[in-house]
């Protein structure tokens, strides 16, 4: 079972930094999730919101400002002072950095109102190599069927959560001719739709799991991997 770092080991440090992704390494998480949003001038910044307020001393619309801009602010202090000078990552940093040395579950947070982000989240992958351990996923399953059209071999995840409905037979065997993985908030799910969903040759993995008895239970039913703020919960990669 993958131990899979919540935008980095962002109980500890904040959301979606190098601090929390290096947090994340250092509690043995074996995968770091992280969002994804276009600049103006057509880099990946590696923020959650599509505004920078909550998580940095600006304001406004991240689409507004070039990647050189948004590392000016600060995305540290808002979680603790400790953090001061903490930046908004660049999606190309971050790949560098961690591609192939552990894994990344990248999110496209909104394909509709930044067109094209498959396409330069892909190039970016398929410069460097895809691997079977740099997964992109979405809530928008067109994104990821767009990426898959583009890019087959970069492994595809589509997110479901509860107001989508229960997951049928038919939208599951739909999912994966497409997507290798679906990734359903852990309330959705059951050991019949883990085995389903394996049944289709797919993997799944639950987002958010901050309880230890929820990460156990999930577990009993072979879930592929948990997305948790608190990767120190549960065991390290290998042992399971
Ligand atoms: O990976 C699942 C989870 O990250 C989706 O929700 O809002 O935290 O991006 P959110
Ligand atoms: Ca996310």
């Amino acid at each position: 079972m993958h131990i899979i770092a919540h935008r980095g080991a962002s109980a500890y440090a904040p959301e979606n930094t190098f601090a929390a992704f290096e947090k994340a390494r250092e509690l043995g998480a074996g995968f770091i999730e992280l969002d994804v949003q276009l600049t103006k001038d057509g880099k990946l910044a590696v923020i959650h919101d599509d505004k920078v307020d909550r998580t940095t001393n600006g304001t406004g619309f991240v689409r507004h400002f070039t990647m050189k801009e948004l590392e000016t602010l600060d995305a540290g202090s808002w979680f603790s002072p400790s953090f001061q000078g903490e930046k908004i990552p660049d999606l190309e940093a971050v790949l560098h950095k961690y591609h192939n040395k552990i894994g990344l579950l990248i999110e496209i947070k909104s394909s509709k109102t930044q067109p094209g982000i498959e396409k330069a989240i892909g190039r970016l992958i398929d410069r460097l190599g895809p691997s079977a351990n740099t997964i992109v996923q979405s809530f928008d399953a067109g994104a990821i069927m767009t990426l898959h059209n583009l890019y087959p071999s970069i492994p595809g995840a589509v997110l479901i959560r509860p107001r989508f409905g229960m997951l049928p037979y038919g939208r599951l065997r739909h999912i994966s001719s497409f997507a290798r993985y679906v990734s359903l908030k852990h309330t959705m799910l059951s050991s019949f739709l883990i085995k389903s969903a394996h049944s289709h040759d797919m993997k799944v993995f639950a987002w958010t799991v901050n309880g230890r008895k929820t990460g156990r239970r999930l577990q009993s039913w072979n879930i592929d991997g948990i997305i948790t703020d608190y990767p120190d919960y549960f065991k390290k990669e290998g042992k399971a």
